[in-house]
């Protein structure tokens, strides 16, 4: 684990401060947040994409042709997702919530980990991998029910008890539009962001990469704490090239020791 050093000491101070100060804050999170829960992000060495062909696997066109390859993959990916836990990241950020820092978190996440570290205000723009719909009559599946019928059925792809069209995770594959609601409140959210504290994204994944324009257009400013460098570093207030695990309960610090110092000043 990298040494905090003094310059990224006052990048967590800058942040902290910014939060502290700001009216509506939101979080606009990635796949590297969910790192450190041992699920493999997409891009960086170790992602998920060095193994598997993104335009065979993730793509909605290929699931078309040929759903099973598709539930072969998800088979092998799974467990790693379904038996992760929130890291010291996801539970900052939910700490943020409660200190009525954070009014919502936009995510690109499929992984339900934010849920898991009680975070209550997620907008999930890329799904979630915790609900199915069948492919031909929408009708929706819990895992659950998945897992029963995979079970019972021995086959890929489990096909829907009413119109026998394969079923699909919830998740938004290359190719599939966003979900609408989601998308649009998360054009709301990012327009009316004063602060917007990004983790774990390298954002390059369209339209997502796009809301902190939003909010930069509105004179908001942008937080990035990310291990690699993003297309936006120049234009954020504070950008950390490290751990969100290490950095975000340190900005959580931060903010309770300046809310304790204000506090103690209001009453002496
Ligand atoms: N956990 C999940 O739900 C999961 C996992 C893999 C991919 N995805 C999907 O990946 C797509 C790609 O976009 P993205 O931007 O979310 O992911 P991405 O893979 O494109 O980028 C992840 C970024 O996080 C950085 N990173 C990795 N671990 C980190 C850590 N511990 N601390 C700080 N930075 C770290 C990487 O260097 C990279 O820049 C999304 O559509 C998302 O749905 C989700
Ligand atoms: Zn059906």
């Amino acid at each position: 684990m990298k040494i905090i050093k003094l310059a990224e000491r006052k990048k967590i101070i800058r942040a902290a401060e910014l939060l502290y100060n700001s009216k509506n804050a939101i979080a606009l999170t990635g796949a590297g947040i969910s790192t450190e829960s041992g699920i493999p992000d997409f891009r960086s060495e170790s992602g998920l994409w060095k193994k598997y062909d993104p335009d065979i696997y993730s793509n909605i066109r290929s699931y078309i042709k040929d759903p099973t390859k598709f539930w072969k993959l998800a088979e092998k990916i799974a467990p790693t997702l379904f038996k992760a836990k929130p890291n010291a990241g996801h539970i900052a950020l939910s700490e943020l919530e409660k200190m009525n820092i954070i009014k919502a978190i936009i995510t690109q996440n499929v992984d339900e980990l934010h849920q898991k570290a009680g975070s209550v205000m997620v907008y999930e723009v890329h799904g979630n991998i915790n609900r199915f719909n069948c492919f031909g009559c929408r009708a929706s599946y819990t895992k659950d029910q998945v897992m029963r019928k995979l079970k019972k059925e021995k086959q890929y792809p489990p096909l829907c008890d009413i119109c026998a069209a394969p079923l699909k995770p919830s998740v938004v594959l290359f190719g599939e539009s966003l979900p609408t609601f989601e998308i649009y409140q998360s054009q709301a959210l990012a327009q009316k962001a004063d602060v917007m504290l990004i983790a774990g994204s390298s954002l390059s994944v369209a339209p997502v990469c796009n809301l902190p324009l939003y909010t930069l257009q509105e004179r908001g400013k942008l937080i990035i704490v990310n291990d690699e460098p993003t297309y936006l570093d120049e234009r954020a207030e504070v950008v950390i090239h490290h751990k969100t695990g290490k950095i975000l309960p340190l900005i959580v610090e931060e903010i309770k020791r300046m809310k304790s110092e204000s506090e103690s000043e209001s009453t002496s």
